[in-house]
């Protein structure tokens, strides 16, 4: 079992998985539409990824007897300005993410929850990969953002990335 109060939290950090996985869905439409089908490929496996997150957490509520309760999943922004504006958009939002996971890893702290603890820590690694992975798609697009070749070589290089499920938080990064 989990306390009433982490587990709201928990069922509300699936809709932030899901959430992160609209948002990033929404981000490789607009890759699409510019022709940056490699960029477009990065966010296809990174909302991928964010809906891997949500089950993870769907799946320990199952197996610690909590009622799952999903929650609407809001509309994410269908405009952006530029690449750079999008990239630095996703280093925002997973900063966010990184909180709110902090947020959970505290609660389930203080309520000496050690279970809940333990399943928290994957997702605390996690974050530190996926703030990483953002950081570094901002700082190579800046450093190619006049140069058109250099543009197109980073799209190929986003074009390679390949989608591994998560299925478990024992899997090692
Ligand atoms: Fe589920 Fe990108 O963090």
């Amino acid at each position: 079992m989990v306390s009433e109060r982490l587990r709201a939290k928990l069922n509300e950090q699936i809709q932030k998985e899901f959430y992160s996985a609209y948002l990033y869905l929404s981000m490789e439409a607009y890759f699409l539409s510019q022709n940056l089908d490699g960029f477009a490929n990065w966010f296809h496996i990174q909302a991928q990824e964010e809906r891997d997150h949500a089950m993870l957490i769907f799946d320990y509520l199952n197996r610690v007897g909590a009622k799952i309760e999903l929650g609407a999943i809001e509309a994410p922004p269908t405009d952006f300005a530029s690449p750079e504006e999008v990239l630095q958009k996703t280093v925002e939002h997973e900063r966010l993410v990184t909180r709110s996971i902090y947020d959970l890893f505290d609660l389930a702290s203080e309520e000496k929850d050690h279970k809940t603890v333990m399943f928290l820590q994957w997702f605390v690694n996690e974050q530190v990969e996926e703030e990483e992975n953002a950081e570094k798609n901002l700082a190579s697009f800046r450093f190619v953002k006049d140069d058109p070749k250099g543009i197109l070589l980073l799209d190929r290089e986003m074009a390679a990335r390949v989608y591994t499920p998560i299925t478990s938080t024992n899997s090692q990064q």
